[in-house]
């Protein structure tokens, strides 16, 4: 099949679906999502989406604690623009049918979570993500001008470089032309052309064992921009949530949200001590990083396996209205957290770096844009402040659009780009060269790109990466191609630039720990 669509978005969480909304009132739209189109990092999103609403939050409040968080490494005018169109995309994730939750005054109930000075995120219970899907997904169907394509797997940009052209890290003029595209049901690729693509692919959470990252998480946005010869930046900073529960063998983690601590639950380990003051004035509720690395120090000092989160002492049935879902989880694995403790461990969550952006969210590849989780616009710098993921996506995805809305009438098709060549491919019937690299895969990065790292650990992982990098390369070329495979080598792409971007910053900064380097410079 080949297909031709003004605006060609890849992904279906609230990035892709922000964006195709307003496009699609100039032109035809293709949404592309590898599994149902509900299913996205966003569903998943508990604590909310961060916000200046009332006084006496400000602007400037929502400024400072953004760059506190990003250490410095933050741009500051990303930070601005974002934080001031907050409340703007927040209005309008509301027209579009969002329900958040409100006080009986009227006023949005606004939660409060690590590094935030004051309350300002807004959310749908535990369970924001999923009602902010929701609104945006029935804005979707039935759109005239979009049509949606569920099980389809992006495999590659389409750039000069199908068309036999060199293209290299040198070439200043790289074009984006669409995609090819897998169709997983019938295992047919096809050629999708586009005027404009936006990548908005979410995270790549699954380069570690522990994750709440759902299955899809496998950094494929950012591995075909790597391979179309886009720049990729500050993927060293890997987000690790300290408070995922401990469910041995449950993949995804289930999330305990940060809004728990911002609600009163206090870290304790496992003989029922507080440890958190120790390591920062904010107690439970200093920034990820922080919580997460003492988290693991705590756990290697004891050696258990898990820490644990009491709320036993708060308000029973405030809890149970605010954390709905967290407390029906519990209860299915046996623990009342009215009454019991919660096993917490950290689980990798978010990807602070990727396709680098400006403030328009155009890549450094023309005619290709992205937004979300997949880009690396400067809001986060080394560490990404709770509840501002969401917002990102909102603001990035409307500034792509105003921009995409502008010059799409003057960027031509390419017609010229052959279909995808499969010849010389045969099925790969050994499914184990697979599930087992991946697995090799996730071991070498929880064991040495993890929380806390050094020059050594970070040698050994790319030496093992290298060799099942080419591994993989090689059956990859041979095989008639599958998802399975397709992730499992976008996610050594990204692990290998986590590595390789781990190794070449000299000092311990936001997310980015190492024992060899522990200042920063
Ligand atoms: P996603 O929502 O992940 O969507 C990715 C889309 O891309 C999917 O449709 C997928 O099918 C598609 N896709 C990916 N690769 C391909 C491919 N090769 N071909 C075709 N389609 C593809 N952030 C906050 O701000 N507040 C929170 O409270 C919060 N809580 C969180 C809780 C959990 C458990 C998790 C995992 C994350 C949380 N985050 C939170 C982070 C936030 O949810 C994500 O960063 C954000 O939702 C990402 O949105 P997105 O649109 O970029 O990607
Ligand atoms: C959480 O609810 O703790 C997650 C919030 C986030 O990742 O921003």
């Amino acid at each position: 099949m080949r297909k031709k669509f003004d605006f060609l978005v890849i992904g279906s969480g609230i990035a892709g679906l922000s964006f195709a909304l307003k496009v699609a009132e100039h032109g035809t739209v293709c949404i592309i999502s590898k599994e149902k189109a509900e299913e996205t990092a966003t569903r998943y999103a508990q604590g909310g989406i961060a916000a200046v609403m009332y006084s006496p939050d400000t602007y400037e409040k929502h400024i400072r604690d953004t760059m506190i968080a990003g250490d410095e490494l933050s741009n500051p005018d990303i930070v601005r623009l974002t934080i001031t169109e907050s409340t703007e995309r927040v209005k309008e994730l509301i027209e579009w049918g969002t329900q958040f939750d409100q006080q009986d005054s009227g006023k949005y109930d606004l939660a409060r979570e690590g590094g935030h000075s004051e309350y300002r995120v807004l959310h749908h219970k535990d369970s924001t993500g999923q009602e902010i899907q929701r609104a945006l997904l029935s804005q979707i169907q039935n759109h005239p001008n979009i049509e949606l394509l569920e099980n389809h797997f992006s495999l590659d940009l389409i750039t000069q470089h199908h068309l036999n052209m060199e293209v290299n890290k040198q070439t200043k003029d790289v074009k984006c032309f669409g995609a090819y595209v897998l169709d997983i049901k019938t295992n047919k690729i096809h050629t999708i052309l586009s005027r404009i693509t936006l990548l908005a692919t979410g995270g790549l959470g699954n380069t570690y064992s522990t994750t709440t990252n759902p299955k899809l998480a496998t950094g494929d946005g950012v591995a075909m921009v790597y391979r179309a010869k886009g720049v990729i930046e500050n993927m060293e900073f890997i987000q690790f949530h300290p408070t995922s529960l401990y469910n041995p063998g449950e993949t995804p983690s289930f999330l305990i949200t940060e809004a728990m601590r911002g609600f009163g639950g206090i870290l304790k380990t496992q003989k029922g001590e507080k440890f958190m003051n120790k390591y920062d004035a904010r107690g439970s509720l200093a920034p990820r990083d922080i919580v997460a690395r003492a988290i693991a120090s705590e756990l290697k000092l004891s050696g258990d396996d898990y820490v644990y989160l009491d709320c036993t002492h708060l308000d029973k049935n405030k809890l149970i209205v605010e954390f709905p879902t967290i407390y029906a989880k519990c209860l299915s694995i046996g623990i009342d957290f009215t009454k019991e403790m919660i096993p917490v461990v950290p689980a990798a969550h978010y990807s602070c770096g990727g396709i680098k952006v400006d403030e328009y969210s155009r890549s450094t590849i023309q005619n290709l844009y992205a937004s979300g989780e997949c880009a690396s616009t400067g809001l986060h710098g080394a560490n990404r402040l709770a509840s501002n993921s969401l917002l990102e996506a909102a603001v990035f995805s409307h500034r792509a659009s105003v921009d995409a809305i502008k010059v799409f009438k003057n960027t031509n098709f390419c017609n010229e780009i052959p279909d995808w060549d499969s010849s010389g491919t045969v099925l790969n019937e050994e499914l184990v060269l697979i599930t087992q690299t991946y697995r090799e895969l996730q071991l070498i990065m929880t064991n040495y790109v993890g929380i806390v790292r050094s020059n050594l650990r970070l040698q050994r992982a790319l030496t093992r990466l290298k060799l099942i990098y080419k591994e993989t390369e090689d059956l990859f070329d041979k095989s008639i191609l599958t998802i399975q495979i397709c992730e499992l080598r976008n996610l050594i792409n990204v692990a290998y630039l986590i590595t390789k971007m781990a190794m070449n910053r000299k000092e311990s900064r936001g997310l980015h720990y190492s024992i060899d380097y522990p200042k920063n410079s």
